[in-house]
């Protein structure tokens, strides 16, 4: 199987969508004859020559992180692309990767209405949509705590590799926590309380001299 991989974040190759894909793809390649190319959409200026890569490929695969319940403006920006190829015939088939920072996987469902949808918009064969939630961290987490999810990321690549689809089974399991428990619920509100919870994003924040404009709101007069 001939695969091309758009990975949509806008940290490029130090993203957690490359790490997880990392696991994807090496389970990808353990059938004989599959071979994959991977682009990165932020680092394309021409995005004409993005388009053409979908159009030329009997398999795509679109991975990028939840930003905003839904998706970063560069992956916005590609989908509006492709709209010439919208009901053409010998499309690809094509699958979604959506990971995101809260923990709950339904966090992601709207947009995965939305890419299913976008399927059958452009007539492209659904393969389905890997979600996983509470990805951020998976850089600085130790390794027993990130195995398990990279072991379902390399057997759904695994799986995909040989049918070109997504398991059903494993993609359930993967994406569990669903919801929070009542518990880790009232974990998080309290968090938020004492202001924990915000740490990691306001050192970001700092760090990228947007701490000060946090609340801003450039769209209100
Ligand atoms: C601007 C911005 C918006 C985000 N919005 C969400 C969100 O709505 N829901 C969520 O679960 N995570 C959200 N996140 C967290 C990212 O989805 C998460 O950190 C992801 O693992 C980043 O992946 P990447 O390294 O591949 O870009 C957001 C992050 C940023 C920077």
């Amino acid at each position: 199987m001939k695969l091309t991989v758009f990975n949509g974040s806008p940290r490029g190759k130090e993203s957690n969508t490359a790490i997880l894909l990392e696991h994807f793809l090496n389970g990808f390649m353990e059938t004989e004859g599959n071979s994959y190319e991977l682009e990165y959409i932020v680092n394309n200026k021409d995005v004409g020559k993005l388009v053409e890569m979908f159009k030329d490929v009997g398999n795509v695969i679109l991975a990028f992180p939840l930003y905003i319940d839904c998706m970063p403006g560069i992956v916005k920006s590609f989908i509006d692309n492709l709209k010439s190829l919208c009901g053409r015939q010998d499309n690809p088939t094509i699958g979604f990767m959506v990971q995101g920072g809260f923990p709950e996987a339904y966090h992601s469902r709207f947009v995965e209405r939305y890419l299913e949808k976008l399927a059958k918009r452009l007539n492209c064969q659904y393969a389905g949509c890997i979600v996983k939630g509470g990805i951020e961290g998976i850089r600085v987490m130790p390794q027993f705590m990130t195995k398990k999810t990279f072991n379902y990321f390399y057997e759904l690549g695994k799986i995909y590799g040989k049918s070109g689809k997504f398991d059903e089974e494993l993609l359930k399991r993967l994406a569990k926590p669903e919801h929070l428990s009542a518990l880790r619920r009232l974990f998080f509100r309290f968090a938020s309380s004492i202001g924990m919870a915000h740490v990691y994003w306001n050192k970001q924040l700092k760090e990228n001299n947007a701490f000060e404009e946090r609340f801003d709101k450039p769209y209100m007069r």
